[in-house]
């Protein structure tokens, strides 16, 4: 299933990343923060843990969500600033990390890099700020589905409808939560209206120099 947010100040985020003024760090920024407003939409009802903490006032009983059961993946490159977002907000989480590069020849997914710690009875949050064709997503959630976490997410902020439905075609048990969905790709799979190439635009990487 997915959800496309319907926040205000998340589509205000969205806009500052469209803008071509905003800059790396900027984009950066925006990013991290975009991450913290969707994980906390994606987490409103999450299942908790009761536990007791130290107040001024002495022992208050609390309901907290267990930060060690939690575990971002982000999609490198530009999955990056998101899990730098998140982790302020929830820095006891686990992190894994997998690399995929889009063949600009062929716009397929190329998987380079992974380090996943346990996923067994976690839940596995991917991070990845653009679902294009979906086939890094798609991919990407095959291979987490082999590690058997007991929920899988996945946030993201800019997606083309087409990617969006064939991500949700194929892996239709996972959470997608998306900031927001576009409408379509140019001829060289690139999201329309969409912001460009996040990853370039994250870390200030001029075009055909990667
Ligand atoms: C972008 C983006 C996704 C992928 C989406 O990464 O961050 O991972 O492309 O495209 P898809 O839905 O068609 O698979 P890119 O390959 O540009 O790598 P980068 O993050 O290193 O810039």
């Amino acid at each position: 299933m997915y959800y496309e947010s319907q926040n205000r100040v998340v589509k205000h985020l969205v806009n500052r990343l469209r803008d071509v003024n905003t800059d790396s760090f900027n984009f950066r920024m925006a990013l991290e923060e975009l991450t913290r407003l969707m994980v906390a939409e994606a987490f409103a009802q999450l299942p908790t843990k009761p536990t007791t903490i130290d107040t001024w006032q002495g022992p208050l009983d609390v309901e907290r969500i267990d930060e060690s059961a939690l575990v971002f993946i982000p999609i490198l490159r530009a999955g990056e600033p998101m899990l730098a977002g998140i982790l302020k907000a929830l820095p006891n989480a686990r992190s894994g990390f997998i690399a995929m590069k889009r063949d600009e020849a062929t716009a397929k997914a190329v998987f380079y890099y992974e380090n996943i710690p346990d996923l067994q009875g976690k839940t596995a949050i991917l991070l990845d700020p653009m679902v294009a064709t979906g086939g890094s997503l798609i991919d990407s959630i095959t291979f987490i589905k082999s590690k058997q976490p007991q929920a899988i997410y996945s946030i993201n902020i800019i997606g083309a409808h087409t990617g969006v439905e064939l991500v949700n075609q194929t892996h239709p048990d996972i959470h997608l939560h998306i900031a927001q969905i576009d409408p379509k790709l140019n001829a060289q799979q690139f999201i329309i209206p969409g912001l460009g190439d996040a990853g370039d635009r994250a870390f200030f990487t001029p075009p055909n120099d990667n």
